[in-house]
């Protein structure tokens, strides 16, 4: 074991960086890609920015659900920019090459990002299930300090959590292949690619995926259980109709979030498949980051009329 660590280590001083393979099996679809991620992620910026600048812009909407809405999209703004635009740098050079560093960066934000919004889609969760299920108590339970502390919270647990994971892999040695077959670098794809011992971080990857998926995920659907219990018992048909709408829709959401990332983590070895992990990654790395804000509040009357108020306003000033 001693010695093929010591190889390992020698060999992997000569390997500055990684070629990250992207979609480059597939060549004919390239420029597709390209278009399709660029006007996603611009979709995706704009959406976000929009969030921001409306409950920021109008007092009614100080309050904390929406502060968390806020929270959420700065923090998808983040996180599609630490992989979207290398990848689309990726699909369009013939250069698919990332230093180590830059490599450990990605992988850091990544990690970090993604953890924090697991937390602050919890949180989230708790917070509709005290306006709807505990009315009375709403007020005292989700003052100004709870609603920063849980945001707060996210935005720790996701920067410590990443910083200990990302830290063990990068220690490892990296002698084999350097090409990873993927268009981001991720966890799973290293440990594949490293010659020393992964059996700590295989069980690090399960221990995080429960603590920052499989747990909040719980923690999400206890909440809708009671929300949607409690609107299904709502007098008015057209309210009970309205609400139950949103609320399935945020948990479409999640669990697509949630199980496209836990498919990938948890997957055994065995049933490794590059192609199919690209495309799942896609989901939670693309495609959530898109639909969060339309879904939270563009389906949402009181955003939707922020926003015709402010388009009138400036028309008519
Ligand atoms: C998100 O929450 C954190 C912690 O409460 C806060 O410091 C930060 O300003 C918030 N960001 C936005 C964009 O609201």
């Amino acid at each position: 074991m001693k010695t093929s660590q010591e190889t390992t280590g020698r060999n992997s001083t000569t390997i500055s960086g990684f070629i990250l393979l992207g979609f480059s099996d597939i060549p004919s679809l390239q420029y597709l890609f390209f278009s399709v991620f660029l006007v996603t992620y611009i979709v995706t910026l704009a959406g976000n920015l929009l969030i921001i600048v409306l409950t920021l812009a109008e007092p009614t909407l100080h309050t904390p659900m929406y502060f968390f809405l806020r929270n959420l999209s700065f923090l998808e703004k983040c996180y599609t920019s630490v992989n979207v635009p290398k990848m689309l740098r990726n699909l369009l050079s013939g250069d698919k090459t990332i230093s180590f560093i830059g490599c450990a960066m990605e992988t850091y934000f990544t990690f970090f990002l993604g953890g924090s919004e697991c937390f602050l889609l919890a949180s989230m969760a708790y917070d509709r299930y005290v306006a709807i299920c505990k009315p009375l108590h709403y007020p005292v339970v989700m003052n100004r300090k709870v609603s920063t502390g849980l945001a707060a919270g996210s935005w720790l647990s996701g920067l410590l959590m990443s910083f200990g994971h990302t830290s063990t892999v990068f220690i490892l040695p990296f002698c084999r292949s350097h090409e990873i077959n993927h268009f981001f670098c991720d966890i799973p794809l290293l440990l594949k690619l490293a010659c020393g011992d992964t059996f700590r971080n295989d069980m690090a990857v399960f221990i995080m995926v429960f603590f920052f998926a499989i747990f909040p995920f719980m923690l999400i659907l206890m909440s809708y259980v009671c929300i949607i219990s409690t609107i299904l018992r709502l007098p008015s048909r057209v309210g009970r109709r309205k609400s139950f709408s949103t609320s399935s829709s945020h948990l479409m959401v999640v669990t697509l979030f949630y199980g496209s990332a836990c498919i990938m983590y948890l997957k055994s070895n065995s049933s490794y498949s590059p192609d199919t992990d690209k495309f799942l990654s896609l989901f939670y790395t693309v495609i959530t980051p898109m639909l969060n804000p339309i879904i939270y509040s563009l389906r949402n009357k009181e955003v939707k009329g922020t926003f015709w108020r402010m388009v009138s306003r400036r028309r008519f000033c």
